[in-house]
């Protein structure tokens, strides 16, 4: 029997669709983005959290010569919040990715597989949902309501 999925997303045509937290980690996102150390693919992204209590939290990715050894912005950002604040609820996630020198229009850029999952993971742990927004330096935004929309038959805890 076939069965089918299906996933609700929204799509702003730009930023000036936002409202003011939501801009608000826009800028952050494409601030830290500008910070990020990716000299080997010159692929510079920028994540920023919101947490419940109203702080931001950010993050870029970071490489290295050996190339599989370097990790994505949002588990940078996400990492370093469970490292500090393990009780934190997390509320929003907003990621923005782009060549470091942009010379044409780029696309929103969603979260690799490897950091799905490990937003799944902090998802499932607070019983929150937590609301994805993905972008590049400009353009339309993508956002989800949950994890779930971008990795459905999700692997976690209860399995093991
Ligand atoms: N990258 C991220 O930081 N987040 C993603 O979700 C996609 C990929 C980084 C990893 C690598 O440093 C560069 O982008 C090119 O893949």
């Amino acid at each position: 029997m076939d069965k089918q999925i299906e996933i609700t997303y929204k799509v702003y045509k730009d930023s000036s669709e936002l409202n003011e937290i939501e801009q608000k980690l826009y800028e952050e996102a494409k601030n830290i983005r500008k910070k990020a150390y990716a000299p080997y693919s010159d692929f510079y992204v920028g994540c920023s959290v919101l947490l419940k209590n109203g702080e931001i939290v950010v993050g870029n990715n970071q490489e290295n010569a050996a190339y599989p050894s370097g990790t994505c912005a949002e588990r940078v950002a996400l990492s370093w919040l469970s490292a500090n604040f393990p009780n934190e609820i997390i509320k929003k996630v907003f990621i923005v990715g782009a060549p470091k020198n942009i010379s044409k229009k780029t696309k929103a850029v969603p979260p690799c597989g490897f950091c799905r999952q490990a937003i799944s993971e902090y998802e499932y742990k607070q019983k929150e949902n937590i609301e994805i927004y993905f972008a590049s330096t400009s353009g339309e935004i993508f956002k989800v309501q949950s994890i779930k929309s971008l990795l459905p038959f999700t692997f976690d805890s209860d399995f093991l």
